[in-house]
């Protein structure tokens, strides 16, 4: 591998990026089309709530040409409950907000939208304007007046103020965003131009939905997936201006820009509940299309061939010394899980980064190494830092993301899709399957192209992954064991979870969920780590979950967790064992054994995840807590 493919051959260790911006999530709706802006918009922001659920607003502009505003703190309900005790006439342009908070409580004051012009225009805004305290003397210096606390309502005051200057929204708007610093998606309306919203886009996701005579906008697709499946994202600093004939996209001085248009993959009941009691239960269900619609087009005649990593060149990928990817959360263990079936199929050495730590470590970055990074929402501001600092030090990045047109696959040389439809609840199931499943093929893929496998294997590991869906679905059927195990734990206050190998961040990620979902203190350890320490926790009648290797294809680790067991049985653990179909071995030692279908080793983590996601969600569902919005969380962290 020669510097010239890869750039530099040793990349410095202080490199100087911009500085990094903290961007609030939210989800942005906005409409323009013909009478039915109010259903749009309080659908978009069903669909966009899993951003944030701290308050909720829209504003419509309505057939006399008003501007009419509700919004309220608290979930998207308490607006619906609003708008039915005070209705407001619907029309044919408006926009929609649901908040995290970050800066400004949660109140109906800071939440949005924000208006300017004497109420004759409403903003709404993700993200942070450093630079809102000089803006705000500046305006309040001329007499201008402010209702809340927030840097948004600064933005939608100097709209104002330049709309009555220039009597032209995007004209407006272009001057506004020459004036404020740090990271924004703005959309605004303006009652003397009805049928139009204009949107501004720097650092936070805006995407266009196109329709036929009407037209979208919004934080990702699932915002307007119900009325159509064409889409353009937008690029960094570009404003939109959508009517309901037209898009325009310009740069921030107004120089049209090219957009280029794509499909989306999700239909629109992929966002609804269908009559599951959550996002999340019906999320778990349907992990078996996960996986299979991941693997869909990518295995042909045994072989795995990912065409998007084509334009990479083979070259380039069977010169890589080194592998770091990069992720957050639920998807980091994804990486941790691959990185076993990366090493032992391709060949190649993996680390596994949290994107923060990454990020602010001086990573030493050689030529020949290539980042992945893994995010759902394409959208977490830790990992989009993390691939933008691995790219500008010369190295290639590639992600794997379940959401089109999101940030973080534009931020990278290639990108390998999952095809898990979209996730709605906080805490992630299917696309984490998806995203072990995706490793997995690249892994694969790697392995062609480096030889590092023959045909035959490669056909052996691919047969393995496509056998998974069903197997999964066997694995799906100890749900009510383990809803009934949940029922009776329900008052549990701490759980641990023990994994060998690639158990090991399943174990991790039981951990997770429990702690996202039934706010239980739970952790995750390597299970030839307990006796150097997390051993000491145990005492009569604690929990302990235990990830248990298969006895055929791990013969040599399957008796060492068996001894585990026995050695924490023998404090008083309770145990529960996720163990292969017919482990005779763990019978005598566990309390409950929730089995799972037979597999090859690297595969267990597909099925071992499962009980583990549903205990979770039953042990939440049974302390009544809502498993889709978890306190505290949000499924898009675009925040540092
Ligand atoms: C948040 C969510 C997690 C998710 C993580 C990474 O913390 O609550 O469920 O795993 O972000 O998200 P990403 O979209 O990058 O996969």
């Amino acid at each position: 591998m020669t510097g010239d493919t890869w750039g530099h051959n040793r990349l410095g260790h202080s490199l100087q990026l911009s500085p990094t911006k903290i961007v609030p999530m939210c989800g942005i709706v906005g409409y323009v089309g013909d009478n039915k802006s109010l259903e749009v918009l309080m659908g978009g922001l069903r669909r966009l709530e899993y951003r944030g659920y701290d308050s909720a607003g829209i504003a419509v502009i309505d057939d006399e040409g008003r501007l009419n505003t509700a919004k309220r703190a608290g979930k998207l309900a308490m607006l619906s409950n609003e708008l039915k005790r005070n209705p407001i006439s619907n029309g044919s342009t408006g926009i929609g907000h649901t908040r995290w908070a970050t800066h400004g409580g949660p109140t109906d004051h800071n939440a949005h939208p924000h208006l300017g012009d004497n109420g004759r225009l409403a903003l709404i805004h993700n993200g942070i304007i450093e630079n809102f305290a000089p803006l705000k003397d500046e305006l309040l210096a001329e007499g201008f007046t402010f209702e809340s606390e927030t840097d948004t309502e600064v933005a939608a005051v100097l709209l104002g103020r330049e709309y009555q200057r220039t009597g032209d929204l995007g004209e407006a708007f272009r001057s506004v965003v020459s004036r404020l610093d740090g990271a924004f998606t703005l959309l605004a309306v303006h009652q003397d131009q009805p049928g139009v919203v204009v949107g501004a886009r720097r650092n936070s996701p805006l995407v266009i939905g196109l329709g036929e005579g009407e037209n979208f906008l919004g934080s990702d697709v699932a915002a307007f997936v119900e009325y159509t499946r064409r889409a353009v994202a937008i690029g960094q600093d570009q404003i939109v201006t959508i009517t309901p004939g037209a898009v325009t996209v310009t740069d921030f001085d107004g120089n049209p820009v090219e957009t280029e248009e794509f499909d989306i993959a999700w239909d629109a009941s992929a966002s609804d509940k269908g009559g599951w009691s959550s996002f999340m239960a019906k999320e778990v269900s349907e992990q078996p299309e996960a996986v299979a619609n991941t693997i869909l087009g990518r295995i042909i005649d045994g072989q795995v061939v990912i065409p998007e990593l084509t334009d990479l060149g083979d070259d380039l990928l069977a010169g890589i010394r080194r592998i770091v990817i990069v992720a957050c959360g639920t998807a980091a263990y994804a990486g941790q899980t691959a990185k076993y079936a990366i090493e032992k199929w391709a060949g190649v050495p993996v680390d596994v980064e949290l994107s923060h730590e990454f990020r602010y470590r001086d990573p030493v970055l050689t030529a020949d190494t290539l980042v992945v990074s893994i995010s759902q929402s394409g959208e977490t501001m830790d990992t989009l830092m993390a691939v933008k600092y691995a790219r500008e030090a010369g190295a290639r990045a590639i992600s794997v993301c379940n959401t089109q047109g999101a940030t973080i696959p534009r931020e990278s040389d290639a990108v390998i899709y999952t095809h898990a439809g979209p996730e709605v609840a906080v805490a992630s199931t299917k696309a984490f399957v998806a995203q072990i499943t995706a490793l997995y093929l690249f892994a694969l893929h790697l392995a062609r192209v480096r030889g590092a496998l023959s045909p035959e294997e490669l056909a052996a590991q691919a047969a393995e992954l496509q056998a998974i869906p069903e197997k999964i679905q066997i694995a799906l059927k100890e749900a009510d064991t383990v809803r009934q195990l949940a029922m009776w734990m329900s008052d549990t206050r701490a759980v641990l979870f023990l994994g060998r190998h690639v158990g090991f961040p399943i174990a991790l990620e039981g951990a997770l969920k429990l702690k996202e979902l039934a706010y239980i203190h739970a952790e995750g350890f390597a299970a030839g780590e307990l006796k150097h320490g997390p051993i000491a926790l145990i005492e009569p009648g604690q929990p302990v979950f235990v990830v248990v290797p298969s006895p055929r294809g791990s013969a040599h680790l399957h008796p060492k967790v068996v001894s585990n067991i026995q050695e924490i049985r023998a404090r008083g653990a309770r145990i529960i064992a996720i163990a292969e179909q017919g482990d005779a071995a763990v019978l005598p030692f566990a309390d409950t054994v929730i089995h799972i279908p037979l597999a090859a080793p690297l595969f267990e983590p597909l099925l071992a995840v499962i009980p583990l996601q549903i205990f979770a969600m039953e042990l939440a569902t049974a302390k009544g807590l809502d498993v889709d919005q978890p306190r505290n969380l949000a499924k898009s962290v675009t925040v540092e």
